[in-house]
């Protein structure tokens, strides 16, 4: 990768390069890839940080981290190091290996109240899937209860968790997949105003389990915050309320730290925020960096639950072997090591200022939340209305960002912010600056309207 400065928006982007392989690629790869990966039809071919590098030398900031998925950046050279060395000795394997020692015995350090016991998987899916199994093992009990805009999967024991369209079109869904308003205050889903509404979301979970479950709710699924549905922030008294329904109605609460994990959200977990212990956690993505590595956590008694506890009975062929191992230990230890936590509350404090200032400058910025560097920005044609700004106006402001070198999932009217932990300064003023440039010229044209 070159070393030289950016100098500018690239004279075409994607470069010639770039197209050929991404359009070569098409004849041969099934369609239904990430929306990002089609539209910019980037192919990428090396990444330092929070900057990533194509075919054709165009460099990007990246606001996007693979949906957070490399919170070290790219290619950290600790994770590097560790990386290459664990692959000259062994990769694959359930058996114990120091490093998978030494990663649970540093995660059970970090992670809230005694949620010591750890199993992992390689993807997020599998990973939820494991944690409902365990509810279910635990109580007893065989429903669910999810929420709108929740996102926890695609596989068939979790779409039916999905808050939002993306499900319709895959009937018939599992049954006992129940799910009810999320606390989405900008998009208040039940029409009401925080702090006035009293949370009254809350309160429908209550309802929903007394009237729409037949009275068996192994868990409650939970986002901290809810990433998909645009790095949704709830207010602090909904995640502990929904504790208190969740456990007086038998069933265990799990919370989904799939994206919130590892230091996203400014602590080293999304639910201190709201001082909520859950029964179970789930996480992933940024917790190896990169190498699909999941977990399951939960306390020593819960996770003691059969059939869930039975020799096999959680395991998983590629779950915490060797690499995934060692890849969860490299991030663990840069993340304490480099303080990361408290550097996403930093920046991302930073960040939001400043993003609330180009709010006063564009009025088709609706709202601006987040927490760490957890980013939602929501896209509106009419601040009074509310109505998102229409997908071509979104693709537009996209573009235009990869043109002069952001990579941001800014396709959508939800715009989700969420770089490597390891932004630094400079790569982070550089995407804002692209990103004023292009809200500028929406602006000066009004395409917006
Ligand atoms: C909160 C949450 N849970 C689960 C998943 C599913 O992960 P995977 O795509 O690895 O199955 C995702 C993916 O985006 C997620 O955001």
């Amino acid at each position: 990768m070159k070393v030289e400065k950016n100098s500018g928006p690239p004279a075409s982007v994607p470069g010639p390069r770039s197209r050929r392989i991404h359009a070569e690629e098409q004849k041969v790869i099934a369609p239904g890839l990430q929306r990002i990966a089609l539209l910019s039809e980037l192919t990428l071919t090396s990444g330092r940080g929070a900057t990533v590098e194509d075919a054709d030398g165009n460099r990007y900031v990246d606001f996007f981290a693979g949906v957070a998925v490399a919170s070290l950046g790219h290619s950290h050279p600790h994770w590097v190091s560790r990386m290459e060395e664990q692959i000259r000795k062994i990769s694959v394997g359930s058996f114990t290996t120091e490093n998978r020692l030494r990663f649970l015995q540093k995660l059970a350090e970090v992670t809230p109240g005694s949620l010591d016991r750890a199993q992992l998987y390689s993807g997020g899916a599998e990973a939820v899937e494991a944690a409902i199994r365990l509810a279910k093992s635990y109580t007893k009990n065989y429903e669910v209860v999810g929420f709108w805009g929740g996102f926890h999967g695609k596989t068939t024991g979790v779409v039916g968790l999905m808050g939002d369209e993306g499900k319709h079109g895959w009937g018939p869904l599992p049954g006992g997949r129940f799910l009810t308003p999320y606390a989405d205050c900008y998009r208040c889903p039940i029409g009401l105003d925080y702090p006035s509404c009293g949370v009254a979301c809350a309160e429908f979970a209550r309802k929903t389990i007394k009237n729409a479950t037949s009275g068996a709710v192994a868990a409650v699924l939970i986002e901290p915050m809810q990433g998909t549905a645009g790095n949704v922030v709830p207010p602090p008294e909904f995640l502990p309320a929904i504790r208190d329904i969740a456990h007086e109605a038998g069933a265990l609460l799990i919370a989904d730290e799939m994206i919130t994990g590892f230091a996203r959200t400014g602590t080293m977990f999304g639910v201190e925020h709201s001082g909520v212990v859950p029964d179970i956690m789930t996480t992933g993505k940024g917790m190896a960096s990169g190498y699909p590595v999941t977990a399951v956590i939960s306390t020593d008694e819960i996770s003691r639950a059969e059939p869930w506890a039975k020799p096999s009975g959680a395991s998983s062929s590629y779950g915490g072997n060797p690499l995934a191992a060692t890849a969860a230990l490299a991030t663990l230890e840069t993340v304490l090591e480099e303080k990361l936590a408290e550097r996403s509350r930093d920046l991302g404090a930073e960040m939001k200022r400043r993003l609330l200032a180009l709010q006063e400058k564009y009025e088709f910025i609706g709202d601006v939340r987040g927490v760490g560097l957890l980013i939602g920005v929501d896209l509106v044609r009419d601040r009074k209305t509310k109505e998102p700004l229409a997908r071509k106006v979104t693709e537009r402001i996209f573009l235009e960002c990869l043109r002069r070198g952001l990579l941001l999932m800014g396709y959508m009217p939800r715009v989700r912010i969420n770089p490597p932990l390891t932004v630094t300064r400079e790569e982070m003023e550089r995407g804002l600056g692209v990103l004023d440039e292009v809200f500028a010229e929406i602006a000066r044209d009004r395409s917006y309207r």
